[in-house]
Order: C-alpha cells, then structure tokens, then sequence
C-alpha cells in the first residue's frame, strides 16, 4: 500500500486541497514547492498543516535537480502539480515558462529513472494543450494545437510523462484539467485564472470585467479534481493513460459563469456592488491567445476509473465565497 506521497506545488491551489486530503487519509507527505512570488503558492495555504508531523514542506524549486535526487529518492507517488500557469506570462517569458514546465519536468523523471524509477506519478497537464476546439465536446483523441507558449511546453512535460512510462516502466498518468476552482486559489489577480480576479472584485464591492461573454466553459470543483488524482494514483489501468477532466453538469458561458457567482454571493447575503460586472470586448492582446468555446468530453476517465464531477458551479462558488468572505486579506 501507498503511503508515502509527494506532491510538487503543494503550496499552490490544487496542491495544498491535495495535502490536505492526502493527510487526512493517513499519507506521509512532503510538498516541493519554490514559494515564487507570481504563483499560486501561499503560505495560508498550508497553516493548518505546517506542524503536522506527516508532512514536510521543502522550499525547493524543481529546476534544481540535485535537490530532486534528495527529495525523490524514497517516495512510492508523486502528484506533479508545480508549473507557471499563467498563459500570458508564458508570452512574456517564454524561457522561464519553458523551463518549468517543460525542462524541469524532464529533470524530475531523468532522476526518477536514476534514483527511484518505481514511483508512481500523477502529471496535472491542461485543456489548453487542444488549442481551439474544433469539434465539442472535446475528446483526448482531439488535435493538439496550443494557441500559446504555456500549452506548448505543457504538452511537452505530458509527454516526457508518457514516454518515460512507455520506455522506462516509470508509471505516469495525465490528467488533462480544465478550469478548475476553489478554495486556495489565487485571487490576487488573473494569473490563475480569470474566476480569481471575479471572486476579488466581488468580494472587495467592485465590479469585475466578463470580456466577451458568449465563450462556452466547463469548470470543475478542486475536490472532483482531487478525486480524479486520486482513483488515478490507485488505478493499475490508469497507467500510461492520458484522461480528461471536465464540469459538473451542462457547459456554461461565461456570462452565466458571472451570473452564477453573483446569485452564490447574493445567497451568502456578501454586500456586492450595485452593478457587480461589466461585460466588455475581449482585449485584442488576450484575444490572440484565447480557445474560444471549449468544453470536455471525460467519458474515458468515467468509463475506466469510475469518476465524474459532483459539485455544482452554483455550490462550488458558494463554498469558494465562503471561504475567502472569511479570510480575504490573506489573499490580496
Ligand atoms: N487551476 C487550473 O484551472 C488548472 C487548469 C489546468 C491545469 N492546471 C495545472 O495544475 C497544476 C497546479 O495548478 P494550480 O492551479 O494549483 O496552480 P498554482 O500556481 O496554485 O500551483 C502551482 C504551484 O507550483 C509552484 N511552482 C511553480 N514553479 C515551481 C518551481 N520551479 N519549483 C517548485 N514549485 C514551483 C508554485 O509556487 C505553485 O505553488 C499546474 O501544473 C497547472 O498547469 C491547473
């Protein structure tokens, strides 16, 4: 039985709800994560846990790979969650992007196969690597076509995954996740995500900007996406598979996304401004990169390891508005 697990990114969002529920199942964790300042990690995220004798927090960067071959060496599963995640910094930076989430990636299985070649890992990939739909809803099989340099250098860290797993028996699987919301997320700005910068906005009594308003979205709670790593990490059949994530009931616009977290809000009774958002054009610097309508097919993944989304956009924005209502100045 697995028991001892790392999870790189583990102070970021999906990372530190990943803790959290590794601990509460009886693992012995330890997280990687370098703390940079524009990513998601923050220590708040980690309070409850930082005394817990089961878990150690290492302040590492994982493009240090003679600190991997310490950190990697006794683990039995990885989840490999630590990456640059934002689309336009990727732009930007192309090469630190590059860097992260692809050479750091490769660094990461180069010592697996070194130190600690049978460990298990779990890669969290993106949507965005399909690049814009041309069919919905859209299958694994689709065409792989990233519209910016952050899908690029995703795709090219899934696929270090997949072919380490094929060559050298290292058992990976990829998860390709979609919008994915909730508590610990970085609201500070729109890095992560655009929902951050909305629930920001809202909270603090301003309006926030829905740019276009007619995109199609899934979006998919952190504990659905926790559970799919989950029957991942313990699924035989999963390994060497490639599987997609997706949202709890019908694809929504993003005008209805705006409109569901207002509704969340009105039904926690948070002041709001008066006009809560305004929809304007899509800025033509964001334009050029943006997917357009996408939503997933995650039929596979449901078929073969039994998952599927539960928890509502409507219950997932209230609980996420409930827990940064609470504490919002650790997130600003
Ligand atoms: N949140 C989403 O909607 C979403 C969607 C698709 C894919 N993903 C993927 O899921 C993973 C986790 O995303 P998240 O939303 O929790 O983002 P996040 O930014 O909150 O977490 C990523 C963590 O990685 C850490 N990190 C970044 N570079 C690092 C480095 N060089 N060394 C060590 N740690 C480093 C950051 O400090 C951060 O804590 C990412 O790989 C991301 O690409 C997320």
């Amino acid at each position: 039985m697995v028991s001892n697990a790392i999870v790189t990114g583990g102070c970021g969002f999906i990372g530190s709800n990943l803790l959290l529920d590794l601990v509460r199942r009886g693992f012995t964790c330890s997280s990687i994560d370098s703390m940079i300042p524009e990513y998601g990690a923050n220590l708040k995220n980690i309070e409850s846990m930082i005394h817990n004798s089961s878990i150690n927090f290492n302040i590492s960067d994982i493009r240090d790979s003679s600190s991997l071959q310490w950190l990697l060496k006794d683990a039995q599963l990885i989840f490999n969650l630590a990456g640059q995640t934002s689309h336009m910094d990727s732009m930007k930076d192309p090469f630190t992007d590059l860097d992260i989430n692809a050479r750091a990636q490769l660094s990461i299985l180069e010592v697996c196969r070194k130190v600690n070649p049978r460990i298990r890992i779990i890669f969290a990939s993106t949507r965005q690597i399909y690049g814009r739909p041309h069919y919905l809803p859209v299958d694994e099989a689709h065409l792989l076509r990233p519209v910016d340099v952050n899908g690029i250098n995703k795709l090219a860290g899934e696929n270090y995954h997949l072919l380490y797993s094929e060559v050298y028996g290292i058992p990976s699987t990829v998860l390709r996740l979609t919008n994915t919301y909730g508590p610990r997320m970085r609201i500070r700005d729109s890095r992560q995500t655009f929902l951050g910068i909305w629930i920001r906005n809202l909270l603090l009594g301003k309006p926030f900007e829905v740019w276009g308003g007619s995109q199609l979205r899934d979006y998919t709670y952190v504990d659905d996406c926790i559970s799919a790593m989950q029957l991942a990490a313990t699924s035989e059949q999963a390994i060497g598979q490639i599987y997609n994530l997706g949202g709890c009931g019908e694809p929504v616009t993003l005008l209805q996304t705006a409109e569901t977290l207002v509704s969340a809000a009105r039904s926690l009774d948070i002041p709001i401004a008066s006009k809560p958002f305004i929809l304007r054009d899509y800025p033509s610097e964001h334009k050029k990169i943006d997917i357009g309508d996408y939503y997933a097919d995650y039929r596979k993944i449901s078929h073969e390891l039994g998952w599927k989304p539960e928890v509502s956009l409507f219950e997932g924005l209230t609980r996420t508005l409930s827990f940064y209502s609470s504490q919002i100045e650790h997130y600003l």
